[in-house]
């Protein structure tokens, strides 16, 4: 079948009626990788990294888009729009794009990584660059739609977490049962809400025995959650997740209270450490936001968590490709110049640098 995307797959669990128009890029069905050294450097049974960087935007947020796009059509919208740290608007501009609707993403200035900016233009969207942090830029998104007549298309859709609730799916589908453990990186906390509705539908419908413990993870200096206050001027180096207020606070400790689970904190040099290891000990490169489910993880036994004997999960949200400039600042490896002759690279490998 051609375009066969989530929507197709999951079309029974989602809200999908017969005005419903078919929607998709190719978006879910990602790649769920066993690990080859983390796994047992840190003593779990099995550990599995969910490769969200496969989805055709190159992040999960493409599963939540493709229902917010599909209700939007059916609701005869034309205009929609989003505030973002990047990922949510390559994939509005992208969606909105291919089904023709007038896209509008407004974005931190000079904040977000380079291949997301690239992506909103190449797509065609219109970009607001606002003089602020994320949290000020949904802020006034949810405002302009009061007076507006164009679809808002963050995670406070319900729409986008219906959508996102199928990385869940996907998981038990491929495991036969629930993990364990499912450790994500926490920002505006859709998703960390989406899973973990995704899991209890699955298991009121027999699919699985269990659900997870729940394993958010915010940058140290973005951690509203585990502070218990808003942070006013959130910093770090992974960028996608760099909010202060996020939307789905009360869900997101929902997720972690009804499942026994935690949110707690990365710092940047965690985040780093885990992004080259994902690199360098298991071939993935995710982007840093992605990495503090990692990062989070290595933690755990530090925090007096039991890994032995676990199946895990961790949710890679995004693509690396996605934020080059972190890539070539701190993945610290020289470009070796050389002219292109065998004597030049023989004498250049037999230098003993
Ligand atoms: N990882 C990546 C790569 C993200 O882009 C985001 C959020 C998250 C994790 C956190 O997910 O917000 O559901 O808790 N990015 C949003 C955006 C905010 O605008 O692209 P969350």
């Amino acid at each position: 079948m051609t375009n066969f995307g989530l929507i197709d797959r999951y079309r029974e669990f989602l809200p999908v009626t017969a005005a419903t128009p078919s929607v998709s890029l190719g978006e879910g069905s990602t790649p769920l990788v066993r690990s080859q050294n983390i796994g047992d450097s840190l003593g779990c049974k099995d550990l599995y990294f969910k490769l969200e960087g496969c989805n055709p935007t190159g992040s999960f947020k493409d599963r939540g888009m493709v229902m917010a796009i599909a209700k939007a059509l059916e609701a005869g919208k034309k205009r929609i729009i989003c505030a973002s740290t990047g990922n949510t608007s390559a994939a509005a501009a992208a969606y909105g794009a291919r089904y023709q609707l007038e896209t509008l993403v407004l974005v931190p200035a000079g904040e977000i990584a380079l291949g997301k900016l690239a992506q909103a233009m190449a797509y065609g969207a219109r970009i607001l660059a606002v003089n602020g942090s994320f949290d000020d830029a949904l802020t006034a998104v949810r405002s302009i739609v009061e007076i507006m007549d164009i679809e808002l298309v963050n995670s406070v859709n319900p729409y986008r977490i219906e959508g996102q609730k199928t990385g869940a799916f996907e998981i038990v589908d491929e495991l036969g049962e629930a993990p364990d453990m499912l450790c994500i990186p926490v920002g505006n906390a859709g998703n960390i809400t989406a899973y973990w509705k995704g899991f209890n539908e699955y298991q009121s419908l027999g699919r699985s025995e269990t659900t997870p413990k729940m394993m958010g993870f915010q940058a140290a200096g973005a951690a509203p959650i585990v502070l218990g206050k808003p942070v006013l001027k959130p910093e770090t180096i992974a960028t996608a997740i760099r909010i202060g207020n996020p939307a789905s606070w009360e869900k997101a400790e929902a997720a972690r209270d009804e499942s026994e689970g935690m949110i707690d904190i990365v710092d940047d040099n965690e985040i780093i450490d885990a992004y080259l290891r994902l690199a360098r000990e298991e071939g993935i490169f995710c982007e840093p936001a992605s990495s503090a489910s990692v990062a989070g993880l290595i933690k755990l036994p530090e925090l007096g968590v039991d890994l032995t004997g676990k199946t895990i999960v961790c949710i890679l949200t995004g693509n690396g490709l996605k934020d080059p400039g972190t890539a070539e600042k701190r993945a610290l490896i020289e470009l070796e110049y050389v002219e292109p002759d065998i004597d030049s690279v023989m004498n250049l490998l037999n230098s003993g640098k």
